[in-house]
């Protein structure tokens, strides 16, 4: 059944004011069913977890650890696989850590990654990189921002420990063909690691199927809360690694024996999550993949698909606006970076603003694709989600008719 979006805006009350939100690339709105769940959990079942014996606690253990099957299966994994952390940004670092912590990424090794990726998918390397003695090799971009899939087998050499990859540019909306990668990757040895902060949200995965070892994503630009992401790890590498933080949660016992303070780590997802973890969040993002669910995901990337292609269509018609990556819909997920000639991309938000739509402006934590694609100023972000309608489209193609008959056409 076709995903309703007039329907499923009845779930997020900023939009009953007529708002067209088209920022959901940088987080999504929340359904009343998230905020309800984490209200009540809050409010009644709330104590902290995997500490006490009594009842409360035994409750707040249960939903923490249903949150981890939700999730789990929603990414095709089990529930011992998937590592709650705050956002995608920590599940890289928390990813490139382990790593590193790990003697995955020594002295002369090489981790590959894009020159398309966020900053979250760039910073931890290079700074692992530089801890280690290793170095950062950067898949160079064709000319419509898409990393050079074909280079692939030219940039992995036996030295290469890691590759990490972006599932869809927060961008250019390009997936990267990450089965291929991953098999690739597997081939040389190396570990393949997915920022999929774009993709969870937004198609269906099956990390295990497609090859990945690793993966992050961030509930809060799935419909759930701020403050909670996941690393997902593959089961028996999680079981085989250290983990690169320490302290309450992650040990299962600590002695002290003739050579000092012996550790035994607890199992895993645990031994990951050091300290107090997001207990209220993991209920919210429970609830926002149960949310999900319902839609189906199929149902999400094939609404997302049609929008995306209306308003591809809509701006190759206006031969004002400059696309950054692939022109054709089919190349690209519900993601739509522009700029309208002569005017600067804050400029232009300003004045959708004005008209009631909101888009992101600025370089999108993705500095050097921005400068590869001569945007070195940033580009204005429309991106899509369950909620827009075909409408939503329509208006943001009017009012930037609207914004450069007044203002940039008479440049
Ligand atoms: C592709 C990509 N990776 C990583 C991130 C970082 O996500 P977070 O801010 O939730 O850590 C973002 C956020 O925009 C993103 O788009």
């Amino acid at each position: 059944m076709a995903l309703d979006c007039t329907r499923v805006r009845q779930d997020f009350p900023p939009l009953s004011s007529g708002l067209v939100f088209l920022d959901n690339a940088a987080s999504t709105l929340k359904p009343r069913s998230v905020m309800e769940a984490m209200h009540s959990f809050g409010l009644s079942s709330y104590a902290n977890v995997h500490r006490g014996v009594y009842r409360l606690s035994m409750e707040a253990s249960k939903a923490y650890e249903d949150a981890h099957e939700v999730v789990a299966k929603f990414v095709g994994g089990t529930w011992e696989e998937v590592v709650f952390t705050r956002n995608s940004t920590e599940s890289l670092q928390t990813a490139a850590l382990t790593l590193y912590a790990n003697g995955v990424i020594t002295r002369g090794s090489e981790i590959l990654i894009t020159m398309a990726e966020h900053h979250a998918n760039m910073i931890p390397w290079l700074r692992v990189a530089k801890m280690a003695g290793a170095s950062v090799k950067m898949l160079p971009l064709d000319e419509e921002g898409v990393p050079r899939w074909d280079l692939l087998d030219e940039y992995l050499t036996p030295k290469t420990s890691v590759v990490a990859i972006g599932h869809i540019s927060n961008v250019t909306g390009s997936k990267a063909p990450v089965e291929e990668v991953a098999r690739k990757a597997r081939s040389t040895g190396a570990l393949l690691v997915l920022d999929s902060a774009q993709g969870v949200p937004h198609t269906p995965v099956n990390f295990k199927a497609m090859g990945v070892d690793m993966a992050a994503f961030s509930g809060h630009k799935m419909l759930g809360p701020t403050g909670i992401g996941v690393l997902w790890i593959r089961r028996d590498l999680a079981e085989e690694l250290e983990p690169p933080l320490g302290g309450g949660g992650t040990v299962d016992r600590v002695k002290l024996g003739s050579g000092g303070v012996e550790i035994r780590w607890s199992t895993t997802p645990w031994k990951f999550e050091a300290g107090t973890p997001p207990i209220i969040e993991a209920v919210g993002l429970a609830e926002a993949v149960r949310y999900l669910e319902a839609i189906g995901m199929e149902n999400v990337e094939r609404h997302e698909e049609e929008l995306t292609r209306a308003l591809l269509e809509g701006i190759a018609e206006r031969e004002y606006i400059e696309v950054l990556g692939p022109r054709s819909p089919g190349r690209r997920q519900g993601i739509v970076a522009f700029n309208i000639r002569g005017m600067k991309p804050d400029w232009v938000g300003l004045a959708l603003d004005r008209r009631g739509i909101a888009v992101r402006t600025g370089l999108h934590c993705a500095h050097i694709l921005h400068d590869a694609l001569g945007h070195s100023e940033g580009s204005v972000r429309a991106s899509l989600y369950i909620y827009n309608c075909i409408s939503d489209v329509e208006k943001l193609l009017e009012a930037l008719d609207d914004i450069y008959k007044r203002h940039g056409g008479a440049k």
